[in-house]
């Protein structure tokens, strides 16, 4: 069997970094060896404070696949980089979520650069591991996927990248595959949890309308052991490096494939996130007497989950984007996301859209204390779940603000003190759930439809 005596990684951020330290930490008798094109990444991993920035596989910003296919120009650097560098037996293990074949790519170009002094072996072992968690789901994993050639060459390849998992995952948690099925199962995995969110999050919209909790459906239907119940908290929408940019990957797969109605499905996984994002926006306009413009509002939390400082495809960004169109003065507080990274997420061009920085700057505000943020507001937005939002000074708040005081939360995060802040006095709107039982009104003064009991009980609910 091939012995794994040195490993190389190329890239340290969010992945090579926390995976090279749990394989140096458990394989001491391998030396490993993690490089990145960019030096201060390099100089921070050697200091006391981490960095941590994702060495991505971005989705192509133009020509075709645009916003869709994943750019392969790093993988494929890298692949040339490595066919001009090595000589000798290397297995070239692919760690990043790469769309199917990408593994065929690599190869390809090998072949075609290959010296008569080099053999290599293409592996797909991808990534799980989440933000946040990354070196629990590093040495606990739920299963390690390794996925290789039918050949002999391949199999052997396997069993080596095999052995130094071997030093800490349990034999049977270590799934053997060919390439292509284990390069699918990541996309598929996240385009499984991605499609469990936009579920419940359709199934919120369901009940704000009728009455229904979505908590409390969340808790019905995942006491079912065959559904289960992780990945099934309503929200204002998933966001992160991953869900969207994988979903899509697999959406573009399928329709490369000849396979529309697939593409569709997936698609549509997407369209309910944006929707969850824009409706939430629309509630809070609509409480807000149908106008934000020149209102200010404190935003708390701009990363896309707590415990981390990453905001790529938070959902904060779109929800700001839509009340600053509506011309909302807005004030943003997260505990870890900087200034800076905020401006930019807010100012950077979309596929669609340009978003003036000036505007920006002019209705946007970053302030670094919560209350600061509320003072004079007519609402709080609650985008991401940090705990400390659960343990604000909401009497101090509510004394702060403008009156009626609207709280809007997002991520169900005050659910133990709704009574609370009603008695404060603030009229609490929450994601999945009608808390004041309030009757709205449509434009003509009419009582809308949905809240009719005997428009109810026609529809059958
Ligand atoms: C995800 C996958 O979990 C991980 O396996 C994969 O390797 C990378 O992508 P990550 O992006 O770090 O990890 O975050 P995750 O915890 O999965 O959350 C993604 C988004 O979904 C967040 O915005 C989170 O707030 C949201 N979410 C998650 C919900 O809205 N509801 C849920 O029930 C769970």
């Amino acid at each position: 069997m091939v012995e794994v005596r040195r490993i190389c990684c190329i890239g340290a951020g969010y992945v090579g970094g926390p995976t090279c330290s749990v394989i140096a930490q458990m394989c001491p008798e391998v030396t490993v060896t993690v490089v990145d094109v960019n030096e201060d990444r390099i100089r921070a991993w050697n200091s006391d404070s981490l960095p941590i920035f994702e060495v991505n596989t971005p989705t192509k910003t133009f020509g075709i696949g645009k916003g869709r296919a994943a750019d392969l120009k790093y993988i494929e650097a890298c692949a040339r980089r490595i066919a001009d560098v090595s000589s000798g037996c290397k297995i070239v293990v692919e760690k990043s979520t790469v769309p199917v074949r990408a593994a065929e790519s690599i190869r390809r170009i090998f072949n075609a650069n290959t010296k008569s002094s080099l053999s290599f072996q293409v592996l797909s072992n991808p990534e799980f591991l989440a933000e946040g968690t990354a070196i629990t789901d590093l040495k606990n994993p739920d299963r390690v996927l390794i996925g290789g050639d039918e050949t002999p060459e391949g199999q052997h390849a396997i069993q080596a990248l095999r052995s130094i998992y071997e030093h800490w995952v349990p034999k049977n948690k270590i799934i053997t595959t060919n390439t292509w099925s284990s390069e699918l199962s990541k996309l598929a995995a996240n385009a499984f949890l991605a499609q469990r969110i936009s579920s419940i999050n359709s199934i919120s919209a369901l009940c704000e309308v009728t009455g229904a909790d979505v908590e409390e459906v969340a808790h019905a239907i995942g006491t079912d052991q065959r559904i289960g119940s992780r990945f099934l908290k309503a929200s204002v929408g998933f966001g992160g490096s991953c869900f969207q940019k994988d979903v899509l990957n697999l959406v573009y797969l399928c329709e490369a494939l000849n396979l529309p109605e697939v593409a569709r499905y997936w698609q549509q996984v997407i369209e309910i996130n944006d929707y969850q994002r824009k409706r939430f926006s629309s509630r809070i306009i609509n409480c807000l007497f149908n106008t934000v413009t020149d209102k200010k509002i404190a935003l708390l939390g701009f990363a896309f989950k707590k415990n981390t400082g990453d905001t790529r495809e938070s959902s904060s960004i779109y929800i700001s984007r839509y009340l600053l169109e509506e011309g909302a003065c807005l004030h943003i507080y997260d505990p870890k996301v900087k200034a800076e990274q905020i401006m930019h997420d807010l100012t950077q061009p979309t596929p669609s859209e340009r978003h003036d920085p000036a505007t920006v700057s002019r209705l946007v505000t970053i302030v670094t204390d919560p209350y600061k943020a509320c003072e004079n507001a007519h609402a709080i937005v609650i985008c991401t779940e940090w705990d400390v939002f659960t343990e604000l000074d909401y009497e101090r708040i509510h004394k702060a603000m403008l009156k009626p005081a609207f709280i809007f939360d997002g991520r169900r995060i005050l659910d133990s003190l709704h009574d609370q802040l009603q008695h404060i006095g603030f009229q609490v709107e929450t994601i999945g759930k009608r808390v004041n039982q309030r009757i709205p009104f449509t434009a003509s003064g009419d009582r809308s439809e949905m809240d009719q009991p005997q428009q109810l009980k026609k529809i059958k609910l």
